[in-house]
């Protein structure tokens, strides 16, 4: 099985688990970047306005095709009950070329529903699996048997 590993991370909890899970999948790893600056005060605002419009933003070149793989794992933060703008983008722009998808997301406490409900409209296609972790469980690395069931 061939996995690709696309996340999106604006301050490195996703990433921490975007590692792990390409680590123990052997799988290839896309981080999602864009010019769009989400960092600061000005920018955590703008994340949350792009992210409860749905807004779709230009991304930077991609490494890897996710048509090439047989499981993509698709991952980033809750943005106000909403995925990530750079990573919805992301499957956007690469809609129609995922054979088989999992979710994982981390967010303060809530929103995984939601977010998850979202990703699946934008890939069209149901995760196989899904995981959720707050910032805290990532934090206190307090997961290893949620990663362990997610990775099955
Ligand atoms: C604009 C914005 C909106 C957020 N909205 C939520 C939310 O609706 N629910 C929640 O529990 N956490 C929310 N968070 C917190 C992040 O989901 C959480 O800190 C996440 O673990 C950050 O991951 P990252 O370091 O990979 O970016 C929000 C953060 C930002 C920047």
């Amino acid at each position: 099985m061939k996995a690709l590993v696309a996340y999106y991370s604006r301050t490195s909890i996703t990433e921490k688990l975007a590692k792990e899970i390409a680590k123990e999948s052997c799988a290839d790893l896309e981080k999602i970047t864009t010019n769009v600056k989400y960092t600061g005060k000005i920018g955590y605002a703008r994340a949350g306005k792009d992210a409860m419009t749905e807004k779709i933003i230009d991304i930077d070149k991609l490494n890897y095709n996710p048509a090439d793989y047989d499981v993509i794992y698709l991952g980033g933060p809750v943005w106000a009950s909403k995925a990530a703008t750079p990573l919805i983008s992301y499957i956007k722009q690469n809609e129609g070329k995922f054979k088989n998808v999992k979710f994982f997301a981390t967010a303060g406490k809530s929103g995984f529903e939601q977010t998850f409900a979202q990703m699946e409209k934008y890939a069209l296609k149901s995760p196989l699996k899904t995981l959720a972790l707050t910032t805290k469980e990532v934090k206190n690395n307090n997961y290893s048997e949620k990663l362990a069931e997610f990775l099955e």
